[in-house]
């Protein structure tokens, strides 16, 4: 079952659910790279990988692709995506889903570690910023290659909101959002641009509010209508966006949650800010100057990240 030798880059999905089956598919469709598709449950992620291949002479798409429950198959990974995890169910503490999600990310370390040590490693399990962090302490790799998805697509849900209620084209709005993937994310109003005009001095104060408060719950708006499971075409496109960047080399600035040693006056943390994203991963974290109440704003974030993750009482 191994994966023909050959030059493609290769990326490894792990977690055949929506995330990481319409990633996949972003990925193959767009000739990108080969793709592993790892998950407990065989069946899911094979199924999946024929119906996937299956396509290619439609689409045009030359690139190989695997589905496996066997962690050896991803060696040789230029990029690993940890999709695995569980959803937050009716009733479930954010607690009881931070231990859950945890175990799985250990033994997803644990075996990323032995089989693609080389890898770069972009975190889509929630909570976000907090299983980056664990995974990151298992891991042991360098910090520019440990990232978690989210600031792309929580600046892609603000361009999109924007750009509805100022009806103008969606791409024509480059937004910034920093914090953690929750509802202590900050959305930059100052840094987010309509047209080359910032969003802070188009949108009136109760714009404003009204804006970021819809960002900041887009996510759980998303999973009250679909009744079961979450958002999975914005976050697979914003997975795609960031590994563009790598495979491409394009050293494009993204935001993504990633270690911080001393910027923005915080560290050892993994928390979403600016960051420029080429073949050898984060190759700079861009500090933006903040103003006193932004800066409250992300310090409020990452004092809640760091609470959860002394619950998880991480002993790499
Ligand atoms: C979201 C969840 C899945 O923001 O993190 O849609």
């Amino acid at each position: 079952m191994a994966m023909a030798a050959n030059n493609n880059d290769k990326v490894s999905i792990v977690g055949a659910g929506n995330v990481g089956a319409m990633l996949a598919q972003r990925l193959l469709e767009h000739d990108l790279s080969d793709v592993v598709l790892v998950d407990i449950d065989e069946g899911l992620s094979r199924g999946k990988a024929c119906d996937l291949q299956d396509a290619s002479p439609i689409i045009g798409c030359e690139k190989e692709v695997i589905g496996t429950s066997d962690y050896s198959i991803i060696e040789g990974s230029d990029i690993v995506v940890i999709t695995a995890g569980l959803p937050r169910k009716p009733g479930m503490t954010r607690e009881d889903l931070i231990q859950k999600n945890a175990a799985i990310i250990r033994d997803v370390a644990s075996q990323v570690r032995k089989f693609a040590p080389q890898s770069i490693v972009i975190v889509v399990t929630n909570p976000l910023d907090i299983m980056a962090f664990l995974a990151y302490k298992l891991l042991g790799f360098e910090a520019n290659k440990v990232l978690g998805m989210a600031g792309v697509l929580d600046s892609a849900r603000c361009s999109n909101i924007a750009a509805e209620e100022l009806g103008i084209a969606r791409t024509e709005i480059d937004s910034v959002v920093i914090g953690s993937h929750d509802t202590n994310m900050v959305p930059l109003l100052r840094f987010s641009q309509a047209q080359g005009t910032a969003l802070d001095s188009i949108l009136d104060n109760e714009k404003k509010a009204s804006l970021t408060e819809k960002v900041k719950r887009r996510g759980a708006e998303i999973v009250s209508l679909l009744k079961s499971g979450s958002a999975f075409f914005a976050p697979s496109a914003a997975c795609f966006s960031m590994i563009k960047s790598i495979l491409k080399n394009e050293h494009l600035t993204q935001c993504a949650s990633v270690l911080l040693n001393g910027e923005y006056g915080l560290r050892d943390i993994f928390i979403g800010v600016p960051v420029v994203l080429g073949r050898t991963g984060i190759e700079k974290i861009i500090e933006l100057e903040l103003t006193r109440k932004e800066r409250e704003k992300l310090k409020n974030a990452a004092d809640a990240i760091k609470k959860s993750v002394i619950s998880l009482n991480i002993q790499p």
